[in-house]
């Protein structure tokens, strides 16, 4: 008989006898699995687990503030934050192929995790002997199965697992859906938030950038994304959609008119699909006052913006993001 409490349960016990008096680390990305592997680890092992979030500047707005203040409130959870967002936008200046962006944000999020991995490793404490890891069920299957070693895509996890990986893993959603783990997420008391985020992709908004990566045309995307999100959010839809890419083409520019004079600014792409997995997907048919109340807000709010486009196209041909 499945009830969220029994899973919890069992997986509290199950870790607890595992990990005897051993340290944990986890990663956390401000995802919905890597918080919920984390809040049950929390859960079986307190202070012995200490998770690492690598703020790589290309977040959205709020959520590094949603993993620091919120989800530490709501678990407890020792958490070692490293701003990097210096070391990112360093590293990805002059850059606009997108997997050359990815293949970055990948390498440099490893080297930003070891290095704090070494940091808590040489701590005073107990040897640092599990990684956990908020592989779902389906990944599972993915990957032909099971055997509990790491085997992990690039795709789900920003450039995957380092090579001599050391640790043993702990999984404690292997065997769950994805609708299964908010469940879970939302019995052991995590913001809302972050139970029900929809999919945001691992390199952040640096492949939402047509063109260069930097901190300018970051905040100018960031507030575009948080009006469309929060209108959306308004509107009732964020159950209708699977996820919205808020898209900026830094490269492009069109002229436009406004207040006195002519503008030359940067188009905002809205992608809102409709699917089931990410493998296939339509555009969302969104209603048209809402479409358009986020158009009006980002051209007045947002400086340097003077038009929004809506983007039509179904995965395939299309995919999901932009790059
Ligand atoms: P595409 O663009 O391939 O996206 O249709 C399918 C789903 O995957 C997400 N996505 C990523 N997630 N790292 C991630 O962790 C990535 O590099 C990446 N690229 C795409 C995308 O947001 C969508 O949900």
């Amino acid at each position: 008989n499945w009830t969220t409490g029994n899973v919890i349960d069992e997986q509290v016990a199950a870790i607890r006898e595992l990990v005897g008096d051993k340290r944990a680390i986890c990663g956390l990305s401000g995802g919905v699995d890597s918080a919920v592997a984390a809040a049950l680890v929390q859960k079986a092992i307190g202070s012995q687990l200490t998770c690492v979030y690598v703020d790589h500047g290309l977040m959205r707005k709020g959520e590094t503030e949603q993993v620091e203040k919120d989800f530490v409130a709501a678990t407890g959870v020792q958490l070692k934050v490293v701003d990097a967002e210096e070391r990112f936008l360093t590293a990805l200046k002059g850059v606009s192929d997108p997997e050359e962006k990815r293949k970055i944000i990948g390498r440099e999020f490893i080297r930003v995790f070891e290095q704090a991995q070494a940091e808590i490793i040489a701590d005073e404490g107990p040897a640092v002997e599990f990684l956990v890891q908020g592989t779902l069920y389906p990944d599972v299957v993915e990957s032909g199965g099971g055997t509990g070693t790491a085997n992990i895509k690039s795709h789900h996890n920003v450039g995957g697992l380092p090579e001599d990986l050391e640790f043993k893993l702990i999984e404690p959603l292997r065997q769950l859906f994805k609708d299964e783990v908010r469940m879970v997420g939302q019995e052991l008391g995590l913001p809302e938030e972050i139970v029900h985020r929809q999919p945001f992709p691992g390199p952040g908004l640096g492949i939402r950038i047509v063109g260069g990566v930097t901190k300018e045309r970051l905040d100018l995307l960031r507030d575009a994304d948080a009006i469309a999100r929060e209108e959306l959010t308004a509107a009732g839809l964020d159950r209708d959609i699977w996820q919205c890419p808020v898209v900026l083409l830094a490269d492009v520019r069109s002229v436009g008119v406004q207040g006195d004079g002519r503008t030359y600014g940067h188009p905002i792409v809205l992608r809102p699909v409709s699917s089931e997995d990410a493998m296939t997907a339509d555009w969302s048919r969104l209603p048209y006052d809402v479409l358009g109340k986020i158009s009006t807000r980002i051209t007045n709010e947002v400086r340097d913006v003077n038009r929004v486009v809506l983007d039509v196209t179904s995965k395939p041909p299309g995919t999901i993001e932009w790059e």
